[in-house]
C-alpha cells in the first residue's frame, strides 16, 4: 500500500534527512515542481523511482522566475490534493518550503546561464531562467541529489539547467522525459486550468500544427520555412497572439533561419496565447511523433 509523502517545510531538516539516508547507502532522486500536479508531473516522479531509492518532489511556487504582471498570485497550489497524487507514484519526502526560508531578505545571489537563454522563451521574459536555475541549484544544495527529473515540454529549461549542472560541476545527473499529453495531443501543464472550454479547444491547434510538421518532415521536406508553414498557420488561426514559433538546434538552441534546412533532428519551439493563458510546447522532428495527435485529429 502507498504512504502519504512526508512534508518537510525545513531547508535544514530535509538536508539532514537525506544526509542520514547517503551515509546508509540511499540514493535520493529528486523531482523540482511547483506543484498543481498532474499526469505529466506523476510520470516524472514514476522515472525518479528508476534513478533513486528516496524520491523528494520538491513543491514550490518560485516567485523569481514570475516577471512583473505573470501569474505567480494565480498559480494553483493544492498541497492536499498534490499529496494525494504523490502517494501511488512513489514519492517519500516532498520538500514545501516557505518564500522566507527559500529567499530570506538578505539574500543576494542569482545564477545566470548564458547564451542558451537569449532566445525562446528567454527573450520573452527576461530574468525567467535566472530565476529557474537560481531555485534549481538551492535545491540541489539542499536535498544532494545524485539525479533529478525533468520534463521535456519546458525544453529549454531542460537545457538550461543542464548546462547549469555542467558548468558547475554539480554532480547531479540530468533527466528529460517526453511530455505528457492529453488524448487530443494537448500538452499537460498546470496552466490548462486557466483555459475556458472553447479556449482549450482552440488550444489543439498548437499540437496538430506541430503533428503536421513531422509529416512533412518524415516525407523528406527539409526546407525550415516549410516545415514551420503549418505550425504557424494553426497556431494563427486559433490562438490570440504568439510570442515566437521558432526552429532551431535541439542541442545548443540555436536559430535556424527561414532559409536554413534541417538537419537530421530540429527543434521546432513556441509559445502562443489563448485568452490570457500563455501556453509553450516543442517536439523534435527526426524522433518518434507518436506522442501529438494527428493533424486535425
Ligand atoms: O518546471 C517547473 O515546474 C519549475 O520551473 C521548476 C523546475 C520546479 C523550478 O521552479
Amino acid at each position: 500500500m502507498s504512504r502519504t509523502p512526508t512534508i518537510i517545510r525545513d531547508p535544514q531538516e530535509i538536508r539532514s534527512l537525506c544526509d542520514d539516508e547517503r551515509a546508509r547507502g540511499t540514493s535520493v532522486c529528486l523531482v523540482p515542481t511547483m506543484g498543481a500536479l498532474h499526469e505529466g508531473h506523476l510520470d516524472l516522479v514514476r522515472e525518479a523511482g528508476n534513478h533513486g531509492d528516496l524520491v523528494v518532489v520538491s513543491i514550490f511556487v518560485n516567485p523569481t522566475q514570475f516577471g512583473p504582471g505573470e501569474d505567480f498570485d494565480l498559480y494553483p497550489r493544492n498541497l492536499a490534493d498534490d499529496l494525494d497524487k504523490l502517494a501511488p507514484a512513489g514519492a517519500a519526502l516532498v520538500f514545501a518550503p516557505s518564500v522566507e526560508t527559500m529567499y530570506p531578505p538578505n539574500a543576494g545571489t542569482t545564477i545566470s546561464v548564458n547564451g542558451i537563454t537569449e532566445g525562446l522563451c528567454g527573450a520573452h521574459r527576461p530574468g525567467h531562467f535566472d530565476g529557474v536555475a537560481t531555485i534549481v541549484a538551492k535545491l540541489f544544495n539542499i536535498i544532494g541529489p545524485c539525479a533529478a527529473i525533468f520534463g521535456r515540454k519546458d525544453y529549454q529549461q531542460l537545457q538550461v539547467i543542464r548546462k547549469m549542472t555542467h558548468d558547475l560541476n554539480m554532480p547531479v545527473k540530468i533527466v528529460g522525459m517526453a511530455t505528457v499529453r492529453e488524448p487530443d495531443g494537448l500538452a499537460m501543464s498546470s496552466r490548462n486550468e486557466y483555459l475556458s472550454n472553447e479556449e482549450r479547444s482552440r488550444a489543439t491547434a498548437i499540437p496538430s500544427g506541430l503533428a503536421a510538421a513531422h509529416v512533412l518532415f518524415d516525407r523528406g521536406e527539409k526546407s525550415v520555412k516549410a516545415l514551420l508553414a503549418p505550425v504557424v498557420s494553426s497556431i494563427e488561426g486559433a490562438c490570440d497572439s504568439i510570442d515566437y514559433i521558432s526552429a532551431v538546434d535541439p542541442a545548443s538552441l540555436a536559430p535556424l533561419d527561414d532559409e536554413a534546412l534541417a538537419g537530421e533532428t530540429m527543434l521546432i519551439a513556441l509559445a502562443a496565447r489563448i485568452g490570457g493563458t500563455r501556453l509553450i510546447d516543442n517536439t523534435v522532428l527526426g524522433e518518434d511523433r507518436s506522442p501529438l495527435a494527428n493533424p486535425g485529429g
